[in-house]
């Protein structure tokens, strides 16, 4: 990844082969997740002038929130994943990386994180495999505070996004949707446009089991 000092990347990539040697990456090789993972800043930059905390949505093995960390050296993150054990692994990376007075790691439930302190405090939300387009808009709204931008990745031959997300629904959850920027990889961005209502999200597992689209 072009633009780190060269100690970060290359601390950055031997982070991340141990993940994908813990089975917490997909199989597809380093370069392919690293240049996926920086487009997620790339196109929050161009959406947001200025980006002074994110949460990385179902983080797993550090993808993308430890990209968009090394790309985003001044705002401070969270990781945030609802497994113990993905969680510990996060935390040895954040420690191997010295950042662990910006980047915080939350062993959390998206649904108890958008209840609790991380309501409404982010102005980014990066999301990147962690759930359907519905659970993914339910959790990801209430951590984002109003003007946040919330950027998803995309199967790569889906439908279009259109029909992918609605955008009636998520008017009713302060979303609405932007023009995503090109970066040669599939997207959905959106922006927090008003406060979520303060019944969402639901109770834990409501989400994905009664989606609201
Ligand atoms: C398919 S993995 C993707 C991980 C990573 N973002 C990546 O692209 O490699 C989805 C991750 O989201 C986490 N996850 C799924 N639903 C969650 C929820 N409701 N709250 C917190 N974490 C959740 C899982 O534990 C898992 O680590």
């Amino acid at each position: 990844m072009s633009g780190l000092p060269p100690e970060v990347a290359a601390t950055l990539r031997a982070r991340l082969a141990l993940s994908q040697e813990r089975g917490a990456i997909g199989p597809a090789g380093l370069d392919f997740h690293l240049a996926h993972a920086a487009a997620f800043a790339v196109i929050a930059g161009e959406l947001k002038a200025s980006i002074r905390r994110f949460v990385d949505l179902g983080s797993g093995g550090g993808l993308p929130g430890l990209v968009v960390a090394a790309l985003l050296l001044g705002a401070h993150g969270v990781l945030l994943d609802g497994r113990v054990e993905r969680a510990r692994l996060l935390e040895e990376h954040v420690g191997a990386l010295g950042w662990q007075e910006r980047i915080e790691v939350v062993a959390l439930r998206a649904e108890e994180a958008g209840r609790g302190p991380l309501r409404g405090a982010a102005d980014l939300v990066v999301a990147r495999g962690f759930a359907p387009p519905a659970v993914t808009a339910e959790c990801a709204a209430p951590l984002l505070g109003v003007g946040g931008i919330l950027v998803v990745s995309e199967p790569p031959e889906s439908a279009p996004a259109r029909r992918r997300w609605d955008d009636d629904v998520l008017r009713t959850l302060g979303l609405e949707r932007r023009a995503v920027p090109e970066t040669g990889w599939s997207f959905a961005a959106f922006c927090q446009v008003q406060n979520v209502p303060g019944r969402y999200p639901r109770r834990t597992g409501i989400p994905a089991k009664r989606p609201l689209f």
